[in-house]
């Protein structure tokens, strides 16, 4: 459930029209609801309840600070996967051992910025990222804590691009080799070892992949104590899919997540810590753009509307479905029409939808894309010199511009002109 509702005819992010935004603000703009992040992130921390544990917001999903601190004011922790979202936590206000840093290609100085800073763990991924780890921690004076992040090997059957369990992906270590690299990690001075880590992949749609990899994580769990190793806490990874498609099957639900997971880790008595991003942040946002033109083709109509693939890529990139919405409510009874929705980009990849049904439409009307608070605004670039588009945040009947549009001059004086042109 979101706070995207039709009231009076016309869409309204909880309790501010969305038209209004767009009036002050000007299109295409991303627009988040704080009570939705915030029930998104409830859901999850009320399906761990009684188990000793922490939300760990997969914070490349939406990372803009209010969300951010919106989030974190609510009790949630940061997972991090760069130098610059580590700082953009920090400056969010989310203490350093609130923040866990994943990612297969940590550099010493993104290692160095996180010990200095504070950090609760790094997800290690391979021999030769521990060695860097440990060479820097010693230097430092310090000692890092770590899981190592496990390769489980099953299929989590989403997207490709998205799917990260695999032994041909290139994240964590084959669980075949666990136990030599947890016992290699053990002799270096600059870690301490304190857990598992384990992400399979993003939008999954089902429970199965999840508690496959439990299941092998909880087996680990004994054969490491077994060898000596204190593994007290199990970071979960992320990826709980969520329904872009209104008419499809909902993907599960925290609920049925947390109970499985207490299910299949619960008699280890471990502190559980989960990475959601696309759950919290998905729903909790909307790309709005304005229709620029309706053109009509030989076969077909586009709707060719002010926001573009740099805008929001996950069409273009992963064959993406949004639901894209009117924002003044269709009167019951209107006839629909097909539309190809396409942005003005020199592409053909620019096309969010092809032969959507959608009310007649004419310029100077806003849509609305659904399902756009995640891996939208951060998604998004400048290409053909399209300025990245702002970001608002509503609370109840308020609203605030939480990144504002550059204008040309600022986009354009980023660049600097060597001296011999
Ligand atoms: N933890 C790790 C280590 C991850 O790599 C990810 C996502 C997450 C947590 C959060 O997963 P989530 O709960 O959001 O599914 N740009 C793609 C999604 C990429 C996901 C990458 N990793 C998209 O637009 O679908």
């Amino acid at each position: 459930m979101d706070h995207f509702l039709y009231k009076n005819g016309a869409l309204y992010a909880e309790d501010v029209p969305v038209s209004a935004i767009a009036d002050a603000v000007g299109t295409p703009f991303y627009v988040y609801s704080t009570a939705t992040l915030l029930r998104h992130f409830k859901l999850f921390d009320d399906a761990l309840e009684g188990v000793d544990h922490l939300v760990c917001y997969a914070m490349k999903a939406a990372s803009n600070q209010a969300i951010l601190k919106t989030l974190a004011q609510a009790g949630a922790g940061m997972d991090v996967v760069s130098g610059g979202e580590y700082m953009r936590a920090k400056a969010a206000g989310v203490p350093g051992d609130r923040i866990v840093f994943s990612g297969v290609g940590k550099t010493a100085a993104e290692i160095r910025l996180a010990l200095e800073g504070g950090i609760r763990q790094f997800n290690v991924e391979s021999e030769p990222e521990m060695v860097v780890l440990d060479a820097t921690a010693q230097a430092m004076g310090k000692v890092a804590p770590v899981t190592i992040r496990i390769n489980p090997d099953v299929d989590a059957k989403t997207h490709a691009k998205i799917a990260t369990g695999k032994s041909e992906n290139k994240f964590g270590i084959p669980i075949s080799r666990a136990r030599e690299v947890y016992r290699l990690a053990a002799s270096m001075p600059g870690l301490e070892v304190i857990g598992i880590d384990v992400h399979i992949g993003s939008q999954l749609t089902e429970l199965a992949p999840f508690e496959l990899a439990y299941e092998k994580v909880a087996e680990l769990t004994e054969v490491l104590r077994a060898d000596g190793h204190t593994i007290r806490r199990l970071d979960l990874g992320g990826g709980l899919g969520i329904p872009y498609a209104r008419d499809n099957q909902a993907p599960p639900l925290p609920s049925d997540y947390g109970a499985m997971v207490r299910r299949k880790l619960g008699h280890l008595g471990c502190e559980i810590e989960i990475e959601p991003g696309r759950l919290i942040a998905g729903n909790a946002g909307l790309m709005v753009s304005e229709v620029i033109y309706v053109k009509s083709g030989e076969d077909r109509d586009f709707l060719i509307i002010d926001g573009a693939m740099n805008d929001l890529i996950r069409p273009a990139m992963y064959e993406a479905y949004h639901d894209i919405v009117p924002v003044k409510e269709t009167a019951a009874g209107v006839e629909q029409v097909r539309y190809d929705i396409v942005g003005p980009v020199c592409e053909s990849g620019d096309t969010f939808a092809r032969a959507r049904m959608m009310p007649p439409l004419a310029a100077g009307d806003l849509v609305a894309f659904r399902s756009a608070g995640a891996y939208g605004a951060v998604m998004s670039s400048e290409y053909n010199s399209r300025p990245l588009i702002p970001e608002v945040l509503v609370h109840n009947d308020q609203f605030a511009v939480i990144r504002r549009r550059p204008t040309f001059d600022e986009m354009i004086n980023r660049d600097t002109i060597p001296e011999w042109l």
